[in-house]
């Protein structure tokens, strides 16, 4: 995509954080926004600040967990502005500071019904959508740099199981909108300085309803020392849709990391070749 001006964009987790700093780019571009998120207040003040860029902005509240939340968003942009043109699938939660064995069925649940079912259900909802118009679009889903391997001693092992799927998902959504104009991208951020690590207060009833993770506190300065501006990881996801690529990385610190975890699957393929 090169012209984003007057066109539309829906963005999920929109009243904070990355979400809130992709909206302010494609504002910024010159997009009409559906600004989606859990938590109302704090949705309401994203859209004015949007609106404040001069551009229209419709705030809908939704938990992406849900599909018949999500498909009543894609409702209202129709609405609103008529066609879509992209589809932000970046709403998450996090889950670290909890071994595996200690991560309780209600935990998984959460971080799967938001972190990949919240993907899958916007995929559901805007893709018809961007689809119906044959101008063409983008599609992004927020994975992480925990789509590409765990971090030992992060005990994040529940959150980037939703985050390698998110991986899979956007692969095989690539290769399905080959040839439709719609282009398709992961965003896989290191640290950035956000709300992430409150998100246990956001949980769903049905979920188990707000608590606290005090395993999850220690690694909440961690993030906050040296993280990214959300500002700048917007830009850099306007950029990666004009430029259409695949992987939008915002970090490379842990590129040996990465490259360690494929060295180790290389190695194995090298073994059952020599056998
Ligand atoms: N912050 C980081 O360092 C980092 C790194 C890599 C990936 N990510 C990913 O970036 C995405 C955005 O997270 P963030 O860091 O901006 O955190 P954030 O908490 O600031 O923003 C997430 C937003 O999602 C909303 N949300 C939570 N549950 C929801 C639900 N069920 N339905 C709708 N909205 C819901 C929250 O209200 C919040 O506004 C997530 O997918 C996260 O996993 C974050």
């Amino acid at each position: 995509m090169q012209n984003f001006t007057g066109k539309t964009a829906v963005v999920t987790g929109a009243a904070s954080g990355i979400g809130l700093g992709i909206a302010k780019a494609l504002a910024g571009a010159g997009m009409n926004m559906v600004l989606a998120d859990l938590r109302p207040g704090p949705l309401e003040e994203a859209r004015a600040a949007i609106a404040a860029l001069g551009v229209k902005a419709i705030a809908v509240q939704v938990d992406v967990s849900d599909p018949a939340s999500v498909a009543a968003v894609a409702t209202a942009a129709g609405q609103a502005f008529g066609k879509l043109h992209i589809a932000v699938n970046n709403a998450g939660v996090a889950m670290h500071g909890t071994k595996l064995a200690l991560v309780t069925p209600e935990e998984w649940s959460w971080a799967f019904g938001v972190n990949v079912m919240g993907v899958t259900n916007g995929i559901r909802s805007f893709v018809p959508m961007i689809r119906a118009h044959g101008e063409g679009g983008h599609v992004v889903n927020t994975g992480s740099m925990s789509s590409f391997f765990v971090r030992e001693g992060r005990e994040q092992g529940a959150y980037a199981a939703t985050k390698y799927a998110v991986a899979a998902i956007s692969e095989a959504l690539e290769q399905e909108l080959k040839g439709s104009g719609i282009g398709v991208s992961i965003l896989c951020p290191g640290a950035v300085n956000t709300s992430i690590f409150d998100s246990a207060a956001t949980r769903p009833d049905r979920f188990g309803g707000a608590y606290s993770r005090p395993t999850q506190e220690a690694l909440r300065s961690a993030f906050a020392t040296g993280s990214l501006d959300p500002v700048v990881v917007g830009q850099r996801v306007l950029q990666a849709i004009r430029d259409d690529d695949f992987y939008i990385l915002t970090h490379t610190n842990e590129r040996a990391a990465v490259k360690a975890r494929l060295d180790r699957i290389i190695a194995a393929f090298d073994r059952a070749d020599a056998k």
